[in-house]
């Protein structure tokens, strides 16, 4: 089963990243999850690092954050960009405080009512945070399923991510898509010799890997 091939994998080779439980682990706290991908959602792993780590710092709790002034998370933000994320982030921290007793809603079902919260952080976050089966597809996710068996279109790859989606550690799972996709299986010169999933690729299988995923004309 690929789902069991990628687990084994990112046991061995998951990223270490401030916002993450060791693989196996128990999950991270949803405020941290949550602060992590909202940041990741427009800016780099290497980018968000430093400005997750000195708002955790400073905000150490959702209680810490819905607190803040608006100025002073806005002077925080500065240089990650996309500022509507900030003011978002104000609102959800709020939101959450005052509606929901400071603790995050469990299902990518109510995440997805949260502001700032679309389809990927929903399900990314119930997936990470909560162990919900949820189906996270991101930018490097997609190509690795597209490329895996294949795929031309956004509507297949959506369907087949879900089919490959396990049951067990789904948060783990979803993050060993992402590091597949930043590390191994990227848009250029793919490291298909390391590989874990590698003898059930379609596209390294067809002899070009970098023809998927399909950009559709324009
Ligand atoms: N990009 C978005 N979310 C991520 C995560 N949890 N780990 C690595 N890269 C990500």
């Amino acid at each position: 089963m690929t789902a069991e091939t990628i687990l084994a994998w990112y046991d061995r080779h998951a990223r270490t990243l401030p916002w993450r439980s060791p693989p196996g682990a128990s999950p991270p706290d949803p405020y941290r999850v949550w602060l992590s991908e909202i940041m990741l959602q427009q800016t780099t792993v290497a980018a968000v690092k430093p400005y997750y780590e000195r708002f955790l710092a400073r905000w150490p709790s959702i209680e810490a954050l819905a607190a803040a002034e608006d100025a002073e998370l806005m002077a925080a933000w500065a240089g990650l960009g996309y500022y509507s994320r900030a003011r978002n982030l104000l609102a959800c921290a709020r939101t959450v405080v005052a509606e929901h007793g400071g603790r995050f809603p469990a299902s990518s079902a109510e995440l997805r009512r949260l502001p700032g919260i679309g389809d990927y952080t929903a399900a990314a976050i119930a997936a990470i945070a909560f162990g919900e089966p949820a189906v996270v597809v991101d930018g490097n996710v997609e190509r690795v399923v597209a490329r895996l068996f294949a795929l031309e279109s956004k509507a297949a790859v959506r369907l087949q991510a879900a089919a490959l989606t396990p049951a067990e550690r789904p948060g783990d799972y979803a993050q060993a898509m992402m590091d597949l996709g930043a590390t191994i299986c990227t848009p250029r010169n793919p490291a298909c010799a390391i590989c874990p999933v590698r003898s059930d690729c379609r596209a390294f299988a067809l002899g070009a890997p970098e023809a998927w995923p399909v950009r559709p004309p324009k």
